[in-house]
Formats: structure tokens, C-alpha cells, sequence
């Protein structure tokens, strides 16, 4: 009965993302277009990834589905439809419609991207028995079968598009900013080497920082990508070309590298003090490392940056250790 209406969801979400894209090129989604295409998408781009356009009216996919003979309670449980006060509108109103698909090529989803300034920013299907964010990558359909031995995880649709277009067909989107355990086990399943590529704003630092314990504790090889100036994958790209970009996937930090740089940013490492306590800081992120030849390669890193013995390190990591901290 379950296995049914998983199916159900799938058909009728397929369905909802031919009418949007559909919509997207008809007159009604003339503006939508336009803004897809001054952010920087070819046509072919948006056909591979089923762009689309939620019209604004609120019953326009309620009338086509309904006419399609789906119930409303059904489109409410697909996430298509809200209801409010006993009605039923659209969920995705004038929006530029995401397709989000699994593994399988299964329409699990959508994402929303407002075009006129209606908040939020990006509305997603709600948590449906076949939508569940948090096990989520967007655009994992076309990264897996990427010849590249390795993912670059980035945060939205957007930069997942946009290098896509250039070229870099290894790419997925966690989907806002935290990366979940369960992403990071399906990361796993297929590759072994990932590049944390976030915004390089607070919010994407603080979510670096926690993804890469998350992939790390499933003994991935990690590296970090920072984006210089603020900027996004996506607006970066646009900018510097896709040659700048790929220098930057090259010069990617490992896990100690950038966990360093991000402590030694607040730390004057002319000072004593300050070098201890980034000792201090590193030894506890080395310590929780179980693969022993990857725990010296740290080591070394760590006491190379901090311009001290590498015995210092050794020492300062026994002590997280034998304290279990
Ligand atoms: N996101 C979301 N809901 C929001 C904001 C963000 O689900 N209200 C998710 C989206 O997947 C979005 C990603 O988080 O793509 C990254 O957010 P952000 O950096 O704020 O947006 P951009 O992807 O840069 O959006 P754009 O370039 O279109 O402005
Ligand atoms: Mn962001
Ligand atoms: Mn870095
Ligand atoms: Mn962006
Ligand atoms: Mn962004």
C-alpha cells in the first residue's frame, strides 16, 4: 500500500515538473525565462536539469492535476498542494521550479526560487513519504555517473548549475547549509573523495567546520575549497571562469590545513601564547583520528604551520588521548 503511493508521488510529480517546465516556456513564464537566462543558463542547461516556472494565479497545477483526476488530499501529500481554512492553492507560486531527483531518476521533489521578493528566498517540498531533505543531494542523478573519482559538495541549486554548465559534472547540493550524516552516507556509496565547496560567508564556514567532522568520521578523503571574496561557487564562477575555478579545486585544503587556517585566524601566531593554543586546537582535532598513517600526515602539517617540533604536537595529542576528551 506504501510502495503505491511512493509510486503515485513519483508519477504526479513528474507530471508537475513537465507542467512547470512547460510553463517556463510559455508566455506566462516569459520573465522567469529571462531571469534563468541573466543569471547565466543556456537552454540546454535548463532542458538537462527540467527547469521550470510555477505560475502565480495559486490553482493553476490544482486545476491541471485535478483534471488528471488526482484527488487534493493526494496533491497535499505529494507537497504540490497546501491547504489553508479548508482550501487548497499551489504550494509553488511564482517561482523558478527546481526539479529534485534521486539516484533512481525518481522526481523526489522540488525546490522554488521566488523571483519577485517574496520570502522565503527558496521554498522546498515539505518532508513527503518520498521527500525527506535530509537524505537529500540535488544533482546526484548526473554526478554519479561522473568519470571523476570524487564529489564537490556545494550548497544550492545554483552553484550545482552553474558548474555543472562549465563543466565540472561532478557536483551535488546539500541543500542549505548543514550536511547530515545520512548525505554523507550516501556520498559514500559512491565516491571516496569529496571537496567541500560552500559560500565563503559565517554560515558557510560554521557549516564547512561541521560537514567536514560528518564526512570525516566516515573516513572519506576531504578537501576543502574556499571561495575567495564572499562569493558563492555560482557567482564566482560566472565571474572567474571555470579555469580559476578548477586552479581552486586543485589548491584545495585538507581537513588540518583548513581547520589551521580557520584557527589561525583568530590567533597571532607571533605570539607564544597563541601558537600553544593552536597547538592546543589541532592536537584535539587530531586526536579524534583513528587511521594512524593519516594521523602523522597531520602532524606534520600542523606542526609545519605552527613553526614547532613535531614532538610538541605528539605530545599535546596524548593528552586529549589518555583524557579522552
Ligand atoms: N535554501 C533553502 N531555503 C532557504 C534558503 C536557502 O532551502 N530559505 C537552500 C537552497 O537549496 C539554496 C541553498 O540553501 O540553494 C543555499 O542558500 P543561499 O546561499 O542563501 O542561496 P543561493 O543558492 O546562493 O541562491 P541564489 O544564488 O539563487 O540567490
Ligand atoms: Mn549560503
Ligand atoms: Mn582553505
Ligand atoms: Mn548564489
Ligand atoms: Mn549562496
Amino acid at each position: 500500500r506504501k510502495k503505491k503511493l511512493i509510486d503515485e508521488i513519483y508519477k504526479v510529480n513528474k507530471l508537475a515538473a513537465m507542467y512547470f517546465y512547460n510553463k517556463l516556456f510559455s508566455e506566462e513564464g516569459r520573465q522567469a525565462l529571462a531571469y534563468i537566462k541573466k543569471r547565466g543558463l543556456t537552454e540546454s542547461t535548463i532542458k538537462k536539469f527540467g527547469l521550470g516556472y510555477s505560475p502565480s494565479q495559486g490553482d493553476s497545477l490544482l486545476k491541471f492535476l485535478k483534471e488528471k483526476g488526482y484527488s487534493e488530499d493526494f496533491l497535499v501529500k505529494a507537497g504540490l498542494l497546501s491547504k489553508k481554512n479548508n482550501s487548497y492553492y499551489d504550494r509553488f507560486r511564482n517561482r523558478i521550479m527546481f526539479p529534485i531527483i534521486d539516484v533512481k531518476g525518481n522526481v523526489i521533489g522540488f525546490g522554488g526560487r521566488s523571483i519577485a521578493d517574496t520570502l522565503p528566498k527558496y521554498l522546498n517540498t515539505p518532508e513527503t513519504e518520498v521527500f525527506k531533505k535530509r537524505k537529500t543531494l540535488f544533482a546526484i542523478n548526473f554526478a554519479k555517473k561522473s568519470q571523476q573519482d570524487k564529489f564537490i559538495i556545494v550548497e544550492g541549486y545554483m552553484d550545482a548549475i552553474s558548474l555543472y554548465q562549465a563543466g565540472i559534472d561532478y557536483v551535488v547540493a546539500s541543500l542549505g547549509t548543514a550536511l547530515t550524516l545520512d548525505q554523507a552516507k550516501l556520498i559514500k556509496k559512491y565516491k571516496k573523495n569529496v571537496i567541500i565547496a560552500y559560500d565563503s560567508d559565517e554560515a558557510g564556514i560554521n557549516a564547512t567546520l561541521r560537514g567536514l567532522d560528518i564526512l570525516d568520521e566516515l573516513n572519506l578523503n576531504i578537501k576543502v575549497l574556499s571561495i575567495p571574496q564572499g562569493k558563492d561557487p555560482d557567482e564566482f564562477i560566472k565571474k572567474e571562469g571555470v579555469e580559476v575555478f578548477t586552479q581552486l579545486i586543485e589548491k584545495a585544503d585538507s581537513l588540518i590545513e583548513y581547520k589551521s587556517k580557520i584557527y589561525k585566524k583568530n590567533l597571532n601566531m607571533d605570539s607564544p601564547q597563541d601558537r600553544i593554543l593552536y597547538i592546543k586546537k589541532i592536537a584535539r582535532d587530531i586526536a579524534k583520528i583513528s587511521d594512524e598513517v593519516k594521523k602523522e600526515v597531520y602532524i606534520s602539517v600542523a606542526a609545519k604551520i605552527a613553526q614547532i617540533p613535531e614532538d610538541a604536537v605528539r605530545t599535546e595529542i596524548s593528552r586529549f588521548v589518555n583524557s579522552k576528551i
